[in-house]
């Protein structure tokens, strides 16, 4: 029913809630209205509103898969993620095909922070868990040591890291690639949350194999971009959506 829905109200499907007798689908329909342009968009109080009314509450729901055909628009939505995370803590990016986001490593801004070999993209990974366990040894020693404060309470910045095209660094592993991938991913996507360690993971279609042992559905905040296919949707939201989803069109 969802996608017939959304042709038919020319709307965007943000919420399926069933009780027994009662099915309510929610739908975005003034998606127009509710652009906002890249300059808008902040982070707030753990808290980014990407459309008017449309929040990622990124401390809340860590880590994002971000799906959607070529030419979606998954790209120009990670260039506003980089622009709102910049501007707050620290961004990584892996560009493993080499194009769009693989430009900004000529910035001086982006020095060091922009990796495409796939050497490099373990690199980036295995620093980044280090940088979580940091964190972790961090705020356990600290003076101010309070149990269940996350990374903002003593003050550190988000360090978030965002992998573009996810499938095509995935794909070209061989089984020892793939265990140390997922060595460190699992962790990282677990347990990043408390220390500020985020993963932002984009792809065209999340096959269960390119995101394996559940890693797909560790990535609590979901976005498509564009239209999906029947099959797309279900691999980004689960067949039923649980929590909130999110439709950027
Ligand atoms: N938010 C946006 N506002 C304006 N144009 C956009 C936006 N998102 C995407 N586009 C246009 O669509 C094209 C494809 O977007 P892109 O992000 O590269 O898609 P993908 O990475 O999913 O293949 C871009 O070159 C741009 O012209
Ligand atoms: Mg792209």
């Amino acid at each position: 029913m969802g996608s017939i829905l959304e042709e038919l109200f020319l709307g965007d499907l943000v919420e399926v809630d069933r009780v027994p007798m009662l099915v309510t689908y929610k739908l975005l329909l003034d998606t127009k209205d509710r652009r906002m342009s890249i300059r808008e968009v902040k982070a707030k109080d753990g808290s980014i509103e990407l459309m008017k009314g449309v929040f990622w509450d990124y401390d809340k729901m860590p880590n994002m898969l971000i799906s959607g055909g070529i030419g979606g628009g998954k790209t120009y939505f990670i260039y506003t993620l980089i622009k709102v995370f910049m501007e707050i803590g620290t961004v990584k990016i892996a560009d493993p095909k080499r194009s769009d986001l693989g430009v900004l490593a000529e910035l001086p801004a982006f020095k060091g922070h922009v990796v495409m070999e796939k050497e490099e993209i373990f690199r980036l990974l295995e620093d980044s868990l280090e940088m979580m366990i940091k964190r972790y040894k961090y705020m356990r020693e600290h003076e101010n040591y309070t149990m269940g404060k996350n990374y903002a309470f003593y003050k550190m910045p988000p360090y978030v890291v965002i992998v573009d095209e996810w499938a095509a660094f995935f794909t070209t592993l061989d089984y020892k690639e793939t265990e140390r991938v997922l060595k460190v991913l699992m962790p990282l996507i677990l347990q990043g949350r408390q220390a500020g360690v985020y993963m932002i993971i984009a792809l065209q279609r999340p096959d269960a194999q390119n995101l394996p042992n559940g890693l797909r559905d560790n990535l609590l905040a979901k976005a498509s971009l564009g239209r999906l296919s029947e099959l797309g949707y279900k691999m980004t939201y689960g067949v039923r959506p649980y929590g909130p989803v999110m439709i950027v069109c």
